[in-house]
């Protein structure tokens, strides 16, 4: 078993900011700057989001008894849980914005459906929080990497700005929530570590696969121009998201906590510009 709860070694309390966004006709089809395939890859990860934060909220909420004696941390989860639920409202929001445009929207949510009903049925309570703790791990590094490198979503739609900055930023704000009531739950480091490797597999097929059908709507799911873009973005651009990769590996160090990866900065910086 890991270490005990650590929820005062953090954020000690979440802003829970009631914001939407016009994510509407407004916004061009391929709001990053006209980088299809790299504004896809954004899209496709909204495809997960309404499904998936359910999920993350159900999986942390199973488990409240084991905080009912830290106020600090059922305050976090209280608060993680009401963030979450505005993200989901507005990524449906978005997601209705992908419908308008033709994308198969409802069979690809439909996918995340299945895929979170198997776990639900086949997994115990705490391994599907470790899932949930793993792919918060995700969107966390994801939201570091928006807010701290602004050429991520140079000559993006501002409005997709604001809204991909608002969740990254409240992401990173309760990114060890999950984690420690994992902990709290008597959550170990082998069952995390297996648990890592097996998210990651299934949530980048998913993402691959989602790729291919948004490219192929747009008529560029056999554009090698299309894919190097976003092999690019993903992995070489030194303002892209390469550095998710090695963040990422960073979660299989024993003793590893979500707070080790600094974000203070960013998300005050985020403050500052948005006034949130
Ligand atoms: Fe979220
Ligand atoms: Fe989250």
């Amino acid at each position: 078993m890991e270490e005990a709860c650590s929820s005062m070694n953090g954020t000690q309390t979440l802003e829970v900011r009631n914001l939407t966004f016009a994510t509407g006709a407004d916004v061009p089809r391929h709001w990053h700057g006209g980088r299809r395939s790299v504004t896809r890859f954004l899209d496709n990860l909204s495809i997960f989001f309404p499904e998936g934060e359910r999920f993350f909220v159900m999986s942390v909420q199973a488990h409240r008894h084991v905080v009912e004696n830290d106020p600090v941390l059922r305050k976090l989860v209280r608060d993680f849980c009401a963030q979450e639920g505005i993200h989901g409202r507005e990524h449906r929001r978005y997601n209705d914005m992908l419908r308008a445009q033709g994308l198969p929207v409802d069979e690809m949510e439909q996918s995340v459906v299945r895929i979170l009903k198997r776990a639900k049925r086949t997994l115990p309570p705490r391994t599907q929080l470790a899932v949930t703790a793993a792919l918060e791990h995700f969107t966390a590094l994801m939201g570091h990497l928006i807010l701290a490198r602004p050429a991520l979503l140079e000559g993006a739609h501002p409005e997709m700005v604001a809204l991909w900055r608002w969740h990254a930023a409240e992401e990173n704000e309760h990114k060890a929530v999950a984690f420690d009531v994992y902990r709290a739950a008597g959550g170990n480091y082998a069952e995390r570590s297996v648990i890592m490797l097996a998210a990651t597999a299934v949530f980048w097929a998913k993402v691959l696969e989602f790729q291919t059908r948004m490219m192929a709507e747009d008529g560029d799911a056999l554009s090698a121009r299309e894919w190097i873009a976003l092999v690019r973005f993903l992995f070489v651009e030194p303002g892209g998201l390469q550095e998710v990769w090695r963040l990422w590996a960073d979660w299989f160090r024993p003793g590893f906590h979500p707070n080790d990866i600094d974000s203070a900065g960013a998300i005050a910086a985020w403050q500052a510009s948005a006034g949130a």
